[in-house]
C-alpha cells in the first residue's frame, strides 16, 4: 500500500469561528492505483490534499495521519516534507499560472528542480527536462524549452506543468481540478496524457475534480465528499453504475449524458454547509430527500458493503436505490 490516511482532520481558524474543512477521511491507495474525490465546491477535496502535502494555508491545521509509504507526512519537519514532495510525490494544479514564474524562461524553472532537489549538472538536468516535454507532447521542445510561459497557450501550460511535476519520477500524482480552466479538446487531450504516464511510470494518482464525466474511464475508484467527510466510495463502474448514497446519486444525476436527450439534468436542491456550522450528524441531512429524524443528530457511520464499497448513511441501500 502507498499511502494510507487515517481520520484525517482540517481545521481553519477564522474570526468567525472554526472552520472543520476536513472532518475524520480514511482512505487507502495502491501503487499505480488512480483514485478520484469529487464533491461539490467546497466539500473539501483541496484541504485534503493540501493536509497531505503539508501545504495548509496559516490558519489550518491537520490532525490524523497521512502514512506515506510507511511514513506518517504529518509528522515530518518541513525540511522532511519538502525532500519527500520534491522526490516522491508531485503535484498539478487547476491554474498552471500560479505555479510557473512568469519571469523565467522553462528550460531554467525546470532544470532548477533537478540540479536542486537531484544534484544534477544543469547540463543532465536541461536533457531530462527536454524528453519531459517530448513525453508530454510539446512539439520541437528542444527549442521550445528557452520560451517565457506565456508563449505558450493554456493547454501546453499545463502540459508542462505536468512535465515539471514527473521530473523527480514521483511515486504519487495529485492532481486538482487539472483541466478545469481549459476546453474539452485540450480537457481529453490531458486526461489521455495521464492515463498515458499511469500506464508508463506506474504513478499512482488522485485526481481531484467535481468533473463526474472526466472520472468514469479514467479512475479505478471514486470517492465521494460533502462538508469534509466521506459519503461514499468505491470501484468507479459500481458506485457510477448503483450509486447507494442520496448526494451521490444527486452529483450523478447533474452529470450530462450523451445517451439521455431528455432534460432530466438536475442539480441538488439547496446550498452546500457553512463548514463552521456543521450538524453533528449527517452534513448532508438539511438537502436530502431521504432525511429521518435522526440524520441531522447522530452520524452516520462509513460501513463497508460488497467488499470494497463503503457508505455512511442511515437510510438503507435498498430504500435509496429503490
Ligand atoms: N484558509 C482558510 N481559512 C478558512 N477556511 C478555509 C480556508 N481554506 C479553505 N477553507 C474552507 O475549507 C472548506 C473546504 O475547502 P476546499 O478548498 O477543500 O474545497 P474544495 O472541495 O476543493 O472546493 P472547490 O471545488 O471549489 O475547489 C471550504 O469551506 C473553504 O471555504
Ligand atoms: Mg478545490
Amino acid at each position: 500500500m502507498l499511502l494510507n490516511i487515517d481520520n484525517l482532520r482540517v481545521t481553519f481558524d477564522t474570526p468567525d469561528g472554526e472552520v472543520n474543512a476536513v472532518n475524520g477521511v480514511s482512505f487507502q491507495l495502491d501503487q499505480r492505483e488512480t483514485l478520484a474525490i469529487v464533491g461539490e465546491s467546497g466539500s473539501g477535496k483541496s484541504q485534503t490534499a493540501f493536509a497531505m502535502m503539508g501545504l495548509l494555508a496559516r490558519n489550518g491545521k491537520a490532525s490524523g495521519q497521512v502514512n506515506f509509504d510507511g511514513t506518517d507526512l504529518l509528522k515530518l519537519s518541513p525540511r522532511q516534507l519538502n525532500k519527500v514532495r520534491s522526490d516522491q510525490i508531485g503535484m498539478i494544479f487547476q491554474d498552471p499560472m500560479t505555479s510557473l514564474n512568469p519571469y523565467i524562461r522553462i528550460s531554467d524553472q525546470m532544470a532548477e528542480v533537478l540540479t536542486l532537489h537531484k544534484g544534477m549538472s544543469k547540463k543532465d538536468a536541461l536533457r531530462d527536462s527536454i524528453r519531459m516535454l517530448d513525453a508530454v507532447k510539446i512539439p520541437d521542445a528542444a527549442n521550445r524549452i528557452r520560451s517565457y510561459p506565456h508563449e505558450f497557450s493554456g493547454g501546453m501550460r499545463q502540459r508542462i506543468m505536468i512535465a515539471m511535476s514527473l521530473l523527480c519520477r514521483p511515486r504519487l500524482l495529485i492532481a486538482d481540478e487539472p483541466t478545469t480552466a481549459l476546453d474539452v479538446t485540450v480537457q481529453a487531450q490531458i486526461m489521455q496524457l495521464l492515463a498515458d504516464i499511469r500506464d508508463d511510470f506506474g504513478t499512482a494518482i488522485i485526481l481531484i475534480t467535481h468533473d463526474l464525466g472526466v472520472v468514469a474511464g479514467f479512475c479505478d475508484r471514486t470517492l465521494v465528499l460533502y462538508g469534509g467527510q466521506i459519503m461514499e466510495d468505491g470501484p468507479t463502474d459500481p458506485t457510477f453504475a448503483d450509486p447507494t448514497h442520496p448526494y451521490t446519486r444527486g452529483l450523478l444525476r447533474a452529470v450530462p449524458r450523451l445517451d439521455r436527450t431528455d432534460d432530466e439534468l438536475l442539480t441538488i436542491a439547496g446550498e452546500p454547509p457553512d463548514m463552521s456550522r456543521l450538524p453533528q450528524g449527517c452534513p448532508f441531512s438539511a438537502r436530502c430527500d431521504y432525511v429521518r429524524n435522526v440524520c441531522p443528530n447522530i452520524p452516520p457511520e462509513l460501513r463497508t458493503f460488497d467488499g470494497n464499497r463503503r457508505r455512511a448513511c442511515h437510510v438503507s441501500r435498498e430504500e435509496v436505490t429503490a
